[in-house]
């Protein structure tokens, strides 16, 4: 794979760079080229690439079934709506995309939110505190934020003594794993769903999947994806039945064969981004810029480099840095404004919960620039300027 340097370097050899996002896609012409084909072929959509490109997503995590739909937070509704009745209390995080816990309240459930651990998932110690206290909570959504797999020991305990539902929020995880278990093979929990953004590890534009080893659920899901439909042999040929609501959540073939030319550079993809982390690991070392986690023996798939500085000994606010940044084309980013003080959830009265270790994440965290077309030059560039502006 070759990786283009966009840096510039002009009459007087002075260094210009493009601007530099926290992530962004890589397509090849293989991409183009597949995607060409599924144009020029009989079927734009419902079409044989959707399956293909579900079985090879459930191959490569070890999954019995898969589910393409038009987003991860269709991805996720559709798993709410198979997984919840009206008024579940389902223990989430507030460290993660609105989705995440929006789709708890598109099925009509009540989320709770729960703190964090220092490294950004969910804390599942804290889940069985509350699952001790209430009982009649039904499920966990959590997010393998950044790339890192919830603790798979501590689902497992969870699940075998507490009879919980859950659903691995895989939207950055894609090519994780943990102790041998591959995120979205669903091995501790109920479903899991990936997004294919374009900052996420492949992308099909827009795109999701959901998967699942629980046969009564994927035909569920498959019946909601296509308005509540089924089609039965016994029926006349025309025929078909609605038995239930559900939506349009189709993905496209052309989606999907953009999907699977992408998928056969995941690895790679996910060796670049391990790359990238070890560079940063080794350059922030023993200096005020604090890495979320580091590079371990449990394998993240990094979708996102976190790191911690504690601006309260600075003279530099996080505003004033991100500021800066952006001013030398580098495009720092927050991952996540905690979505229990969204405006939104707070008119349904959430915001005052006791998250302590998540409102220090807010202060103190950013993401820094990754994603596969990183340049070691650029990686230099970004390294060396977080420090100029956090010295200064
Ligand atoms: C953790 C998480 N969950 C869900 C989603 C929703 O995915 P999509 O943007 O494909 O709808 C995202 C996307 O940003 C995400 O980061």
């Amino acid at each position: 794979m070759a990786y283009k340097c966009r840096v510039i370097r002009d009459g007087k050899g002075i260094l210009k760079m493009n601007f530099i996002p926290y992530g962004k896609q890589f397509i090849d012409d293989e991409d183009i080229q597949s995607i060409i084909e599924t144009l020029k072929s009989d079927f734009l959509t419902t079409g044989p690439k959707i399956e293909t490109f579900e079985n090879e997503i459930a191959n490569y995590c070890g999954a019995k079934y898969c589910i393409a739909v038009s987003n991860g937070t269709a991805a996720l509704h559709l798993a709410s709506l198979v997984l919840l009745e009206e008024n579940d209390k389902v223990l989430t995080t507030p460290n993660s995309f609105l989705a995440t816990s929006n789709s708890i309240l598109y099925a009509k459930a009540k989320p709770i939110f729960v703190d964090i651990i220092p490294e950004g998932n969910i804390d599942l110690d804290l889940c069985e505190k509350e699952l001790q206290r209430d009982p009649t909570i039904k499920a966990i959504y959590g997010v393998s934020f950044s790339g890192n797999m919830l603790n798979q020991g501590k689902l497992k305990y969870l699940k075998e003594n507490y009879n919980i539902i859950v659903l691995e929020d895989n939207a950055h995880s894609i090519g994780a794993i943990y102790a041998g278990i591959k995120s979205g093979s669903c091995q501790n929990s109920d479903i899991g769903i990936f997004s294919f953004h374009p900052v996420k590890h492949i992308t099909t534009a827009e795109g999701g999947a959901i998967t699942t080893n629980d046969e009564i659920l994927y035909k569920k899901l498959l019946t909601l994806r296509a308005h509540g439909m089924v089609k039965t042999p016994q029926m006349k040929p025309w025929e078909y039945e609605m038995r239930e609501l559900g939506y349009n959540y189709r993905i496209t073939d052309i989606q999907c064969a953009l999907g699977l030319s992408q998928l056969k550079k995941l690895d790679e993809f996910i060796n670049r981004r391990i790359r990238i982390a070890k560079k940063y690991d080794n350059a922030f070392s023993n200096t005020l810029v604090k890495p979320l986690y580091r590079c371990n023996e449990q394998k993240s798939s990094y979708h996102l480099y976190v790191v911690k500085v504690n601006f309260s000994r600075l003279s530099i606010s996080k505003e004033e840095l991100f500021l800066k940044m952006r001013n030398k084309n580098i495009g720092l980013q927050l991952h996540y404004i905690p979505i229990n003080k969204q405006p939104y959830y707070k008119s349904l009265g959430y915001g005052n919960e006791f998250t302590p270790v998540m409102k220090n994440y807010y202060d103190e965290c950013f993401s820094l620039p990754m994603y596969p077309l990183l340049t070691d030059e650029e990686q230099d560039y970004v390294i060396k300027t977080l420090f100029e502006i956090l010295d200064a």
